[in-house]
């Protein structure tokens, strides 16, 4: 069924809630927030399973506040001589992260495209169930048939491969531009500590047990990529 997704509510909520507000959106303290940067690509299971269980607290929670949280939808993919993008395990994943990127220049608002890509990530086959609306569907189709498409995924390939230091694997999460390696997982508690700002930690800082069981580092090497 269309629209089945616990997320769809959020998004069809949080929709209404910004454009009603979308006045107020820009907040003095905003320079002050930690950037918080995730390098993913689609149906990357690492990737699905890090924004689906873990960054999906950040839609749930007042973490925002406090964290300008930006996703850069290229991961291991390349950019051939000719601007041809090519993607490990093939065109539906470069399709996807296209689509995403679509997704977060129709919706700039952060908790809009991640309530959609955290969607598309979990339903993975049909990502149109994930748009709540005609007027957006057609937005990101145009987006994603025309020329904007490439563009945006060019520059997001320019960001990922500008990295310093490189990604060596996706997810890739970085921290006020610091990789955070295997501790990705922790980003909760790495971000609470990190802000410097005048704001109020965000109740989700509280948490006592925010700190997740360490396990076995799971992540897609760019290497692997060339495999395919
Ligand atoms: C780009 O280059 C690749 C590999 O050389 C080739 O397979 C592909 O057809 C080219 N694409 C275009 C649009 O020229
Ligand atoms: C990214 O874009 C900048 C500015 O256009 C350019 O100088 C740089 O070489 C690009 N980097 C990569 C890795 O493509």
């Amino acid at each position: 069924m269309a629209y089945s997704s616990p997320y769809m509510l959020v998004f069809i909520f949080l929709a209404c809630f910004v454009f009603a507000f979308s006045d107020n959106l820009v907040a003095p303290g905003d320079s002050e927030k930690v950037k918080l940067n995730l390098y993913y690509e689609s149906l990357c299971p690492y990737c699905q399973k890090f924004i689906t269980e873990d960054l999906v607290k950040v839609i749930d929670s007042d973490l925002l506040t406090i964290t300008d949280l930006k996703l850069v939808p290229f991961g291991n993919a390349e950019v051939l001589d000719n601007n041809t993008i090519t993607c490990q395990h093939g065109e539906e994943k470069c399709k996807l992260n296209a689509v995403q990127a679509c997704a977060i220049s129709t919706w700039p608002d952060t908790l809009l495209h991640l309530s959609f890509i955290t969607c598309v990530e979990e339903t993975t086959k049909d990502w149109k169930s994930c748009v709540p609306d005609p007027t957006s569907l057609k937005a990101i189709n145009d987006c994603y048939s025309g020329d904007l498409s490439k563009k945006l995924i060019l520059e997001y390939a320019n960001q990922t491969l500008s990295l310093e230091p490189k990604h060596e694997y996706v997810p890739w999460v970085t921290l006020n531009g610091e990789p955070l390696y295997e501790n990705y997982g922790d980003f909760v508690p790495l971000v609470c500590k990190a802000y410097k700002g005048k704001e109020a930690l965000p109740e989700i800082c509280d948490s006592s047990s925010l700190s997740r069981k360490k396990s076995k580092l799971q992540v897609s090497f760019v290497e692997d990529s060339k495999n395919y």
